[in-house]
């Protein structure tokens, strides 16, 4: 056994398993190396010293050699194992995708925090009604011609008089159910979701969402309605808004009116401040006795009040200058993402 020769091929062994098979070939239990050791009793007494040196010897350097090889390779494993499970902590993260608020939503939202700011309360209401509080509780008699105004989705089921429940058709249906929950003085918004058979273009949906006001207390004026509506809509356009009343039908208001409002900006192509034309916002008026009798309110005693209906998609649409209201419930995100 030479020395020198064995420790070349030791070096020369590239995986941990060989070095072991290479261990128990020489240093193991049957090893050459244990068993030269064992073989030594027939020699004299001086052979035997000098062979057991030399065998020592052997021995030391081999295990020395060997505890270095082994010694590299759980290095290299270490290595190899850092390499591939290397976190740079210096990269950006990926970022979470966490959903992103429905413009409706967010218009709603805004004109909830306002109403409320100006001391409105906010009501939730139902989105199946009677016909008695779509229609009748609201004064559209169910013969009158009004009834036609709306083109209304009618649900199978009966409420407790036999008629079919139907899917409001506005937020003014609400209104007998906000008088008699909270009674009078009442100040509320009721935001909410409303439904018609309509044709869908990039005006119209079958479903589209409005947000109903009211106001009772004594002796409530058309002023009152103007100070609160002017300073509502400034609020929820971020302008300050000048406010237009026409006359207007409805049967759950008297006067009724319908309202436009027009704001001073900053026109883009000459820098000089413009007027905006008037845009039809809103239909309101000061509530009907015959409202207020149906929810058991006295008007002799004298209560008064005002209601108002805004269309929120109609406002979304006019905050962000969008023209097809069907961008706001298709789902298509890169709309929804290109506005947060
Ligand atoms: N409910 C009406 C509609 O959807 C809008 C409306 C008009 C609401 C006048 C009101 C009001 O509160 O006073 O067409």
């Amino acid at each position: 056994m030479d020395k020198q020769q064995l420790l070349n091929e030791l070096s020369q062994v590239s995986t941990p398993e060989s070095l072991q098979q290479r261990y128990q070939t020489y240093l193991g239990k049957k090893g050459t190396i244990t068993l030269a050791f064992k073989t030594m009793s027939d020699l004299s007494p001086d052979e035997r010293k000098e062979k057991w040196q030399v065998l020592s010897a052997l021995k030391t350097a081999l295990e020395t050699a060997y505890a270095e090889k082994e010694q590299q390779f759980s290095l290299k494993e270490i290595n190899e194992l850092l390499e591939k499970e290397l976190v740079d902590i210096s990269l950006p993260g990926k970022k979470l995708d966490q959903g992103y608020y429905n413009l409706l939503v967010k218009t709603r939202r805004e004109m909830e925090n306002i109403a409320q700011s100006m001391g409105f309360i906010v009501e939730l209401g139902t989105e199946v009604v009677s016909k008695f509080e779509n229609f009748e509780a609201v004064n559209i008699p169910i013969t009158h011609p009004a009834t036609e105004m709306h083109d209304t989705i009618y649900l199978e089921q009966k409420d407790d008089r036999g008629e079919n429940y139907v899917l409001r058709t506005h937020t003014s249906s609400a209104q007998n159910y906000i008088i008699r929950k909270h009674g009078v003085p009442i100040k509320a918004v009721l935001p909410g979701r409303c439904y018609r058979f309509d044709e869908m273009d990039a005006t119209h949906d079958t479903m589209f969402y409005q947000l109903e006001g009211v106001y009772i207390d004594k002796n409530i004026s058309i002023a009152n309605f103007k100070n609160v509506i002017t300073t509502f809509l400034s609020a929820t356009l971020k302008k300050q808004v000048e406010v237009r009343m026409r006359p207007g039908f409805f049967p759950f208001v008297e006067p009724g009116f319908e309202i436009d409002a027009r704001y001073e900006y900053i026109d883009p192509k000459t820098g000089k401040k413009q007027l905006s034309k008037w845009l039809e916002l809103l239909w309101a008026g000061m509530i009907h006795p015959n409202v207020l009798k149906n929810a058991g309110v006295d008007p002799r005693e004298g209560w008064t009040g005002f209601a108002f209906g805004i269309g929120i998609n109609r406002v979304t649409a006019m905050k962000y200058g969008i023209k097809d209201i069907r961008y706001f419930t298709n789902g298509d995100l890169r709309f929804t993402k290109s506005f947060t």
